[in-house]
């Protein structure tokens, strides 16, 4: 059967990479995360001390970019694919707290942006990739076969994110998490380059009521309309 990309856009804590790993799985097709490659972009940064006082050094990050080889690999342990930064396995550092409050500067320096929505561009060239981030549908495959733009409540996307992060942070405060997906969501839509919008033909969809399972069965039936 013919392979189609799916792109899959919107806010954080939406659930997006939940739906796009269960649909690449069902479908056989890549899933990649790229919210996990502006995140290892700012661990890079974050290590080579381009934050100082908590401002990013522009300037420094563009000229070091170079340096930055940002890759997936399929780890066998976990049985998903994690992301490599210059070859090392980062996928639990990405995960912080820290990089949270600091990727939507990253993400919105343009350098960085050009190098990866490249990189994510090359990924997709053979379809069959289920790609989940904020301009999947406006930039990186504008003539993606199926478009998604999911939403969910305020209130379910601060509880999932809680769930999430108390695994490893049991410290975490329901308040620090508000915070951080507020910013980030007002970050992410308002930055110069590629904000975050839903694309013409995009299609909305809420998933504050359904289970994991009901939105894959959901998103299965717009995947076959398309094939
Ligand atoms: O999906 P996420 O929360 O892991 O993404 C981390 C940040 O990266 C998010 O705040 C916005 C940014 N991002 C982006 O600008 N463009 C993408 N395609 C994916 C993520």
């Amino acid at each position: 059967m013919q392979k189609i990309n799916i792109a899959i856009d919107g806010y954080s804590s939406c659930g997006k990479s939940t739906l796009a790993k269960a649909l690449a799985k069902e479908l056989n097709y890549v899933f990649i995360d790229t919210g996990a490659m502006y995140r290892a972009v700012t661990l890079f940064a974050m290590r080579s001390d381009f934050f100082a006082n908590n401002e990013l050094d522009t300037q420094s990050l563009i000229n070091s970019l170079d340096e930055v080889e940002v890759t997936f690999e399929f780890n066998q342990t976990s049985q998903k694919s994690h992301v490599l930064l210059n070859g090392e396995d980062v996928e639990d550092q990405i995960r912080s707290m820290e990089v949270s409050n600091k990727v939507s500067s990253i993400a919105s320096v343009p350098e960085v942006r050009k190098k990866l929505v490249a990189l994510q561009q090359a990924m997709g060239e053979d379809k069959g990739v289920v790609m989940d981030g904020r301009d999947i549908g406006t930039v990186v495959f504008p003539n993606a076969e199926l478009k998604l733009f999911m939403t969910a409540s305020p209130e379910v996307r601060v509880e999932r994110r809680l769930k999430e992060l108390q695994v490893k942070n049991p410290d975490i405060t329901r308040e620090e998490v508000k915070e951080n997906i507020e910013s980030r969501d007002y970050q992410d839509t308002h930055r110069a380059t590629d904000p975050l919008r839903q694309a013409d033909d995009a299609l909305v969809f809420d998933n504050s009521d359904l289970t994991p399972d009901q939105q894959l069965q959901k998103a299965m039936q717009l995947v076959q309309e398309r094939m």
